[in-house]
């Protein structure tokens, strides 16, 4: 099979690893990629692409089956570019995408089909929103407020203060010197509880259940300063537990899928759902995401067995999963990431860029190259935020902690950063 695979992150070089290990995969193209991604011996890189390019390569050179990363190709309709074309594409078309591209639709679809979520308002003109606001209790319960559309994850704040609050509202409806700009605007309740990630591969009403993942979204330990793409993951067999993911499933995924089905636009692809767990143990939907969650790829494939390009392809041929071989180890998982000096550069000064990464070679867990390149000397350098990352297993989240930061201790770069407590405050801990 040749397959073609969206993105250049760190969860990108994970779906690499897990493919060039298959048997029955003969060729992997990666778009836009990276110079290390080609570490991998069935791997070419094939740089920057548009939607019309992509579909000319993957008709030319028949591609069996593509998979995207991120998500913007797929709420800009690259599923439906491909499908309308007759190529295999594992990822949902433009209109279920919309359950990530727009906060609002789902929150309203969640309302629709009971689906378990934080209560909400929505306003689409300041003045409303701003009374809307004053008749919110905010000092007693507090309030999130998030802009419409894909906001690269600025277009949140939790807030507990009214004078916050309602900067963050004259911020994302009228300043323009603010990047979030929205038209309409979300309020929501604040939700107790633990969150956690929950991923399934979804086709029509047919899923797999991949497992739970735990991100580490705030730059410092802690959970301290600026929110990024994600410092780092675990994963534990023992939470949530097999009674909690019962009620995911019956209560959330199935929930989605059969609303999505019902209204026209069945989901094909992977699920990722941002879930609060209250103290009765019950799942709310915080967010949606219709791809795979970075890192908590890098922290989940390690422990994945079984075929993933057959069982992929399999669902989109609208074969059940059950005859398919695919279970995730019975272990525990830390994921550790590194960055480059002044990541996430929320006041956008420059990131400290271009210098050589030693210590690679010495790592004994599974390495993930992200923001990476080569310079003229064919060193490796690093050229994003997000660098590099280690997953390490182990029987307890301490032991796969310890080896994962012993990899990470191993590995130099000027001013490199990374957090040095992920996974130490498990989560279903008191319950
Ligand atoms: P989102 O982009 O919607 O996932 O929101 C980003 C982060 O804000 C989430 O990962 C949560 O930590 C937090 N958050 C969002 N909505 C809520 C909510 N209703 N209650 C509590 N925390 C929330
Ligand atoms: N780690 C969070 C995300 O991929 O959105």
């Amino acid at each position: 099979m040749k397959i073609l695979v969206i993105g250049s992150g760190g969860r990108e070089d994970a779906f690499l690893w897990k493919f060039q290990k298959e048997e029955n995969v003969e060729k992997i193209y990666i778009s836009p990629g990276h110079s290390a991604m080609e570490r991998f011996s069935k791997v070419s890189l094939l740089g920057k692409k548009d939607h019309a390019e992509l579909l000319s390569f993957a008709l030319e050179n028949k591609i069996d089956l593509t998979v995207v990363g991120p998500e913007a190709p797929l709420t800009q309709g690259l599923s439906d570019l491909f499908s309308a074309n007759g190529l295999k594409l594992f990822g949902p078309h433009e209109a279920a995408a919309k359950l990530e591209g727009s906060k609002i639709f789902s929150k309203h679809f969640m309302k629709r089909h009971g689906i378990p979520t934080a209560k909400y308002e929505t306003y689409q003109s300041y003045d409303e929103a701003l009374v809307g606001l004053r008749n919110w209790p905010v000092e007693e319960q507090g309030i999130v407020i998030k802009a419409d559309g894909l906001a690269g994850g600025k277009g949140v704040v939790v807030a507990h203060d009214r004078a916050q609050s309602e900067q963050t509202l004259h911020d994302f409806m009228v300043n323009d010197k603010v990047s979030v700009k929205s038209d309409e605007i979300l309020f929501e309740a604040v939700l107790p509880g633990e969150e956690v990630s929950a991923f399934a591969l979804c086709h029509g009403e047919e899923f797999f259940f991949l497992g739970c993942a735990c991100d580490h979204k705030r730059v410092f330990d802690n959970d301290e300063g600026p929110n990024t793409g994600g410092m780092g993951c675990f994963h534990s067999p023992s939470w949530p537990d097999q009674q909690l993911v019962e009620k995911i499933k019956e209560q959330v995924l199935k929930k989605t899928l059969k609303g999505l089905q019902s209204e026209g636009t069945p989901f094909s692809g992977f699920l990722f759902m941002g879930l609060m767990i209250d103290e009765k143990s019950d799942p709310y939907v915080v967010e949606y995401n219709v791809r795979m969650g970075d890192p908590e790829t890098q922290t989940l494939f390690p422990l994945l067995k079984g075929n993933l390009s057959q069982s992929l392809l399999a669902l989109l041929n609208n074969e059940p999963l059950k005859s398919r071989d695919l279970s995730l180890e019975e272990l525990c998982s830390v994921h550790v990431v590194m960055t480059s000096g002044g990541y996430p550069s929320i006041d956008d000064t420059p990131l400290e860029l271009g210098h050589t990464i030693q210590g690679t070679d010495s790592v004994e867990g599974h390495l993930f190259l992200a923001g990476v390149g080569h310079n003229d000397s064919g060193d490796l350098i690093n050229r994003g935020g997000r660098v590099l990352g280690v997953t390490a297993l182990g029987a307890t989240i301490e032991e796969a902690r310890e080896l994962a930061y012993q990899d990470i201790a191993k590995i130099d770069f000027k001013a490199k950063h990374y957090r040095r407590d992920i996974g130490q405050k498990e989560r279903g801990q008191g319950r």
